[in-house]
């Protein structure tokens, strides 16, 4: 079966932000799976801040995208063809390789998908790479215990919004989010259960902070870095845990960017600061899915999403989940 399909692929390496010249779209003939492959139609995918690191051409934890080919990240799709047992066509399989209306799908990196046990979102987000993020840097990384006050930014986000709320479901003291406009600071309080929650562009954040936790912080979960995490280090009680999840404000940075000017604190503090990758915690995943997919499914955790419509929104939708434009985990409908 011949199949044509439309890609987007990164057209040039970025300075600073993207913009939509990083992006090109090109048609291409896909062809017939190979014996280990399916042939998948891609339905929606996800849009991510790793990605931008990825459009860098420097060493990192990932390999760098390559100018002229096709991008890549979750997505979820139908298997239209394949060639392997244990997958056949109508099956919903979660796969690496977004950005793209068909995809040749290696079956080792595909998983299969119940799409009647939750909505076809949730296994980008809630249940997915970002709330898994969430629960490992939370509990594992961050030990959390039920008595600390815990303080996440980019809590309106898609990793933050699982933070928070199952901070609050384990038996924080206190739950305190930071965002970018008034409108989620709302959505943390009013919606999310967050006991206070400010706007970083209303004033320092060291002294928010500090109006929200009068008595300290046990647990910072950093998507931010900057100021962010200076202040957090402020805040930290004794023996307080940072878990380095994310910097998004230096990921578009185009010269070095000071490092908290405080780091001193970590001795008399005794803090714990220690970064996290998602991929060192796939052990946990099936404790992860067994508490969290009751949780998502009643409301409990609620997991906000914003949606754009088409492949051809992709780009924007990347470029708005950096800018803050998306409230909770954004994705973009292919089909
Ligand atoms: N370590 C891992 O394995 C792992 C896995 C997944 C994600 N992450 C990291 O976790 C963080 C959150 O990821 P996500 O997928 O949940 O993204 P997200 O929070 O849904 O989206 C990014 C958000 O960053 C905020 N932001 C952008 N520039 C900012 C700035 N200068 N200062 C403060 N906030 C800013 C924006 O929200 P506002 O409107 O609030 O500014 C935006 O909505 C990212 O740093 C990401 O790289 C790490």
């Amino acid at each position: 079966m011949s199949v044509h399909s439309t890609e987007v692929r990164l057209a040039a390496r970025p300075h600073g932000w993207p913009t939509a010249e990083t992006f090109e779209f090109t048609r291409v003939e896909v062809a017939d799976p190979a014996p280990g492959q399916l042939l998948v139609r891609n339905l929606l995918m996800s849009v991510d801040p790793y990605m931008r690191g990825r459009m860098d051409d420097r060493k990192s934890y990932v390999a760098p995208f390559t100018v002229g080919e096709a991008l890549e990240g979750g997505a979820l799709g139908e298997v239209v063809e394949s060639t392997v047992d244990g997958f056949k066509p109508g099956d919903t399989v979660l796969h690496g390789l977004g950005w793209r209306e068909y995809a040749l799908v290696d079956a080792r990196s595909a998983a299969k998908i119940d799409p009647s046990r939750a909505p076809l979102g949730a296994y980008l987000g809630v249940l997915g790479m970002t709330g898994l993020t969430a629960y490992a840097g939370l509990l594992r990384t961050a030990e959390f215990k039920p008595g600390d006050v815990v303080f996440v930014s980019s809590a309106a986000g898609a990793v933050g919004q699982v933070v928070g709320q199952l901070a609050r479901h384990r038996g924080a003291a206190k739950v305190i989010g930071s965002a970018g406009s008034a409108a989620k600071v709302a959505f943390l309080t009013d919606e999310l259960g967050f006991d206070d929650a400010f706007d970083y562009h209303d004033g320092p954040i060291r002294e928010q902070l500090k109006r929200a936790a009068p008595d300290g912080i046990d647990v910072y979960f950093d998507n931010v870095g900057g100021d962010h995490l200076e202040a957090a280090i402020s805040a930290l009680n004794v023996h307080g845990r940072i878990t380095i999840c994310g910097m998004i404000s230096v990921y578009n940075a185009t010269e070095p960017t000071p490092a908290p000017r405080n780091l001193a604190m970590l001795i008399g503090k005794r803090l714990t600061m220690r970064g996290m990758l998602v991929r060192d915690h796939g052990d946990l995943r099936a404790a992860f899915i067994e508490e969290m997919a009751p949780l998502a499914a009643d409301g409990r955790i609620r997991h906000h999403e914003t949606v754009y419509e088409g492949l051809d929104q992709a780009p924007e939708a990347f470029l708005a989940m950096l800018r803050g434009d998306g409230l909770g985990k954004v994705l973009v409908k292919i089909a």
